[in-house]
């Protein structure tokens, strides 16, 4: 069992990171406390007692070295990824143990694709990226409703988010990959990452959620890193994922507040917001889908990042270097061992609509 070993979370007084580190030690981990700024990891050690806390920077290697030394394996929650990732994937590399990270972003999740497969794969090393709820839930989906179709034609990954309260580092992520696009959108089609010049405003459709959430008008092309992690193993030439247009509305406005930290007793509360994410598959005439809902897109990510470690460290996989929550994981056993988070629509099957 994994459970009692050490587990390094770079970022861990971030958002994300305090999720991941009570989801630890709920699941009877030892979280390994590491962050750049020696005063917020202190404060944050002060509401863990007992637990190590060692000062690492992403740009530092040598403080990821001495970081990760005795970890059994590293969660990075630190973001934006296109400047963590590497750095702390080579530390790994090094230090010879699993990686896993929640990044949103495209951009870095190929990066982590093109740059470490064969060394990681040589290493028998796994190095799971996007292991949250962008890039990797919906990944796990599309897995579970593909069964057993090999390919198909088309998936449409919709995001139900009731709302969007971006933390500093949702958007500060947002910024580089801007950046990096230099003005351009992303989508996959024709079975590649597509740059392109937008003419026009995003088109907004009505989806129709599973109950209760039920039909919301959503942004289409709004691309998530499912474009990434999907591809990565499945056979799929068109991958689209769809935002409701009122969480694309938050995240979009300078005046949406952060979600809230948490909880006066140092305890970590989930917020109101809740999602519905709708997968559906098709091949030919026929269309294979599922669904998953539950509560706060940021405290889900732990449970998601928490059971990879778990299953990596227990051997539970299905193949070693960079991949994917769906290619390396046993989608369907996965999304039932988070029962306790997340709601799941059975997969389905039916005659398959015209997508626009
Ligand atoms: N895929 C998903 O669904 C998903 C889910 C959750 C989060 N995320 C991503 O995870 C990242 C963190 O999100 P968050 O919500 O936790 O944001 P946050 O609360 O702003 O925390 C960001 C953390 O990253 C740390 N950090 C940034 N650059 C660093 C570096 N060079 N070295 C060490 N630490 C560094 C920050 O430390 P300082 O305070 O010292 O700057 C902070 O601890 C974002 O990129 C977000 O998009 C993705």
């Amino acid at each position: 069992m994994s459970s009692g070993q050490t587990v390094a979370v770079l970022g861990a007084y971030g958002h994300t990171g305090r999720f991941v580190v009570a989801e630890l030690r709920e699941r009877g981990f030892v979280p390994l406390l590491l962050g750049r700024d020696a005063g917020k990891l202190q404060a944050l050690a002060a509401s863990h007692p007992g637990l190590e806390h060692r000062v690492a920077s992403a740009d530092d290697p040598a403080s990821l070295d001495r970081a990760l030394t005795g970890a059994a394996a590293v969660i990075n929650c630190a973001g934006p990824f296109a400047s963590t990732a590497a750095p702390v994937i080579e530390a790994a590399l090094r230090a010879g143990i699993p990686y896993v990270d929640v990044a949103a972003e495209i951009e870095a999740n190929v990066d982590t694709f093109t740059r470490f497969a064969d060394r990681a794969r040589a290493a028998g090393v796994a190095v799971v990226p996007a292991m949250a709820f962008f890039g990797g839930l919906g990944d796990l989906l599309v897995t579970t409703a593909m069964g057993d179709w090999t390919a198909a034609d088309e998936a449409h990954i919709a995001y139900g988010l009731s709302s969007w309260h971006p933390t500093a580092g949702t958007l500060a992520a947002g910024t580089v990959s801007r950046e990096r696009r230099d003005g351009r959108r992303v989508r996959y089609a024709g079975g590649r990452l597509e740059y392109y010049v937008a003419q026009r405003d995003l088109p907004t459709l009505e989806w129709d959620f599973p109950a209760p959430m039920g039909p919301r008008a959503v942004l289409g092309e709004f691309t998530m890193a499912d474009v990434v992690t999907v591809p990565s193993h499945l056979s799929i030439p068109e991958v689209r994922t769809y935002m409701t247009t009122e969480a694309a509305r938050d995240l979009a406005a300078p005046d949406t507040p952060a979600p809230a930290a948490g909880r006066s007793d140092g305890q970590l509360g989930r917020s109101a917001q809740t999602f519905t994410v709708d997968v559906i598959v098709r091949a030919g005439d026929t269309q294979r889908r599922v669904a998953a809902a539950g509560r706060d897109i940021y405290a889900i990510s732990a449970p998601l990042a928490v059971e990879a470690v778990s299953r990596i460290l227990d051997g539970q996989t299905r193949t070693s270097g960079v991949a994917s929550a769906g290619e390396i994981f046993d989608a369907p056993d996965f999304l039932r061992a988070l029962s306790a988070h997340i709601s799941l629509e059975p997969p389905h099957e039916s005659r398959a609509p015209r997508f626009a």
